[in-house]
């Protein structure tokens, strides 16, 4: 049986690290065989791709390339790593997929959707995310959050607005589809947060 491919999203400052940590260890006390990985990222080329992403640097990423870059290191995240672990049945859980490129090129920087619903065609056929799980905060307390945490990255020195638009990005598609997504308010205290993340989790388990 194939296993089932999870997804976990949301914008800066979240809370993603601790409750991806929450979920593996509630699906392994469940006996299920779980690999944790991460976008842009995942296997060591696209973590090189990654620096690259991540890295400020004076000359302006124009927003294509951006785009290509996170989709050159999503295909080969889901060739050797994402694709054999589901075929072997086990369950993947990403630390961002797809949904972010919508959410951050598309809604955020503004490149038309069609053609991220082209390149994820070209480089997922078929595959999508059975559960995705948005955890959803104020951006303004998310970002606090995240500047607290570490030095920021090139993403994360972009404007208050950049990040409203994208999290209505994922808030738009999370609407859209909601069988998929769990919408979770991060903005919860913890012990919330994980209680909502159980509920869902339980459901998947018995799907
Ligand atoms: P992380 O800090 O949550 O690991 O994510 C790295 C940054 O990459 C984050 O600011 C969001 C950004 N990103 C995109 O802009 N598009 C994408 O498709 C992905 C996967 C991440």
């Amino acid at each position: 049986m194939r296993g089932k491919f999870l997804t976990i999203e949301g914008t800066e400052g979240v809370g993603k690290s601790t409750n991806i940590a929450f979920i593996n260890d509630f699906l392994r006390s469940r006996g299920i065989d779980l690999l944790v990985t991460r976008e842009p990222g995942g296997t060591p080329l696209a973590e090189e791709l990654r620096e690259i992403l991540l890295k400020k640097r004076d000359e302006a990423f124009d927003p294509t390339a951006e785009l290509l870059v996170i989709f050159a290191a999503r295909s080969q995240h889901l060739q050797n790593i994402i694709l054999p672990a589901l075929n072997r049945g086990c369950w993947v859980l990403s630390d961002r997929f797809t949904d972010a490129t919508y959410a951050y090129q598309g809604y955020g920087r503004g490149l038309d959707i069609k053609h991220i619903e082209l390149l994820e065609n070209l480089v997922q056929h078929e595959l999508r995310p059975d559960c995705t799980f948005l955890l959803d905060i104020d951006v303004a307390l998310g970002m606090q959050r995240a500047r607290a945490r570490a030095e920021l990255d090139r993403f994360e020195t972009q404007e208050l607005a950049f990040f409203e638009d994208v999290r209505k990005g994922y808030l738009a598609r999370a609407h859209a589809d909601p069988m998929r997504y769990t919408i979770v308010d991060a903005g919860q205290t913890l012990a919330d947060v994980q209680q909502d993340l159980s509920m869902s989790l339980e459901k998947l388990l018995t799907d």
